[in-house]
């Protein structure tokens, strides 16, 4: 574990620092006009001319941590969208994209981008077996691509990173839902800006329930926390700032775009469904007291069977469902949520959320013994290795690799029979950076790491996995929902767009 924590620390702080020269995003004027409120409306110009970029001095360490009082604001909860139809089998969603601002730190109104105004986005409910339409209408001032992370989609409806939707333009993406419950995400991927658009807002939570699941008696309603977690960078207004690649001046904490939040909670169970939100930042959470979290679902819905620990490790772009029952503290107590993982001071990074036990309450829920039962993996096909890597070239951008290549989106790397399995053994070719690997449209399973069966918070279906330097995974997913290309990449986001992706051709 310490040689495990001590590795990414240790990536993180030489991985860093390295810039890549880009162009400044900058919020159409055009697009004011959308932000509903309109006293922040007449501001959004002049507040996004301190909206640094690229091409700006050096705004200094981050502003964050001086500007904030740690656990004196609660955490906000994302606002679950209603649909504008349930028509005709499906729930129609309208959702823009627009600049707006959003209230992080106290005193501050900070500059976002957001999905209907909202930092972070919104949530969408689904069930299995019925599609969700959403027209999506894009009032920023650069192109973007809507991907639902995790969701077995038609391609044309996967939001890849070339598939984009143009300033001013709206386009529907149909997502079919034709898939077990899981917890989801979606986030901007346009090649090459996905990074710094999710970095300034462009991600919302999506989530898919079934009968299997709701037959559970697991805590529900209010009980049920989607909290997204991330890291970011102020100036000293409260503006975000964006750097590739900048994952040491990265030291304020964010759950649900709050830094350092309390949670009221009763002393009973919640179920937690942690999203790591972040570019670049790896968690290892742990309750400060090392009491139990009851891991129950990962990226792809339940576990087989829930797995007590006292740690839950995230990469960018993974999630965990975790059970608490707060029924083991007595009314009045506090305790932290810590992450144990650098880059960063301990006293600003160590700490995510502080949970306030504030009152008794009745339980009904519990977690039963079996969750759910996996589909057999069933024979594979085909075996394949992808290798990946950041190569740092002294004097010049570093570049992402996958197999030695560039992401080359005329290119098919990898032709997959479509009904067919496969194992993918995944490595890591770098001795100091940490990456993981995310394959589009299916949810595949862990079967080995570094040769070794996983741990049992792999034990399920999972979409994104992490890859410490020279580490290694072996996987398998089956190929027989969708036709088409889809990429695979590093969910590091500043990596793929350096160019650390792929892409897959089922057909
Ligand atoms: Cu969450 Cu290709 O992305
Ligand atoms: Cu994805
Ligand atoms: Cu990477």
């Amino acid at each position: 574990m310490v040689t495990r924590r001590r590795m990414i620390g240790a990536a993180l702080a030489t991985g860093g620092g390295v810039l890549l020269a880009r162009t400044t995003l900058r919020p159409a004027a055009s697009a004011t006009a959308s932000v509903p409120d309109a006293e922040a409306a007449a501001d959004v110009a002049a507040a996004h001319r301190h909206s640094p970029g690229a091409d700006a001095p050096d705004p200094g360490p981050d502003a964050g941590p001086a500007l904030v009082e740690k656990f004196t604001t609660a955490l906000p909860l994302p606002p679950v969208l209603s649909p504008v139809s349930t028509d005709d089998g499906a729930d129609t969603y309208a959702v823009t994209m627009l600049p707006s601002y959003a209230r992080i730190l106290p005193g501050h109104r900070t500059p976002v981008l957001t999905y209907n105004g909202a930092f972070p986005g919104p949530v969408i409910r689904a069930r299995s077996g019925r599609p969700v339409i959403v027209r999506q209408t894009n009032l920023l001032d650069d192109a973007v691509s809507v991907h639902l992370h995790g969701a077995r989609v038609p391609t044309e409806s996967d939001g890849g990173p070339m598939n984009l939707l143009a300033p001013g333009a709206t386009r529907t993406y149909t997502y079919p839902n034709d898939q077990p419950h899981a917890s989801l995400w979606f986030h901007d991927h346009a090649h090459h800006s996905e990074s710094e658009h999710v970095y300034r807002g462009l991600a919302g939570t999506y989530l898919i329930t079934d009968a299997t699941e709701s037959a559970l008696p697991l805590p529900t309603g209010r009980y049920d926390l989607p909290i997204a977690l991330r890291d970011a960078r102020f100036d000293a207004s409260g503006a975000l700032v964006y750097r590739m690649d900048d994952p040491l001046n990265r030291t304020t904490i964010l759950a649900n775009g709050r830094p350092w939040p309390k949670v009221e909670v009763a002393a009973r169970r919640y179920r937690l469904r942690l999203l790591n939100s972040s570019n670049l930042r790896f968690f290892s959470l742990r309750l400060a007291d090392g009491g139990p979290l009851t891991q129950i679902g990962s990226d792809g819905g339940l576990l087989e069977r829930p797995h007590t620990t006292d740690t839950v490790d995230l990469s960018p772009g993974e999630r965990a469902d975790v059970v608490i029952d707060f029924s083991r503290y007595r009314v009045g107590t506090s305790v932290v949520l810590t992450n144990s993982l650098p880059p960063g001071p301990a006293e600003h990074v160590g700490q995510v959320l502080r949970f306030d036990v504030v009152r008794s309450a009745a339980d009904p829920s519990s977690v039963p013994d079996r969750l759910r039962t996996l589909p057999a993996l069933g024979a594979a096909a085909r075996e394949r290795t992808v290798v990946l890597k950041v190569e740092e070239n002294p004097g010049a951008a570093p570049r992402g690799l996958i197999d030695g290549k560039v992401y080359d989106p005329a290119r098919v790397d990898a032709a997959v029979a479509f009904g067919t399995s496969e194992i993918w053994t995944v490595v890591n070719a770098n001795t100091d950076i940490p990456h993981n690997f995310h394959l589009h449209l299916v949810q595949f399973r862990v079967l080995a790491r570094n040769g070794l069966p996983p741990g049992p918070e792999e034990g399920g279906l999972k979409d994104t996995v992490r890859l410490l330097p020279g580490e290694s995974v072996r996987l398998q997913a089956r190929f027989d929902s969708y036709r088409g290309r889809y990429p695979y990449h590093c969910h590091l986001l500043d990596h793929s767009a350096m160019g650390m992706m792929a892409q897959m051709e089922i057909g």
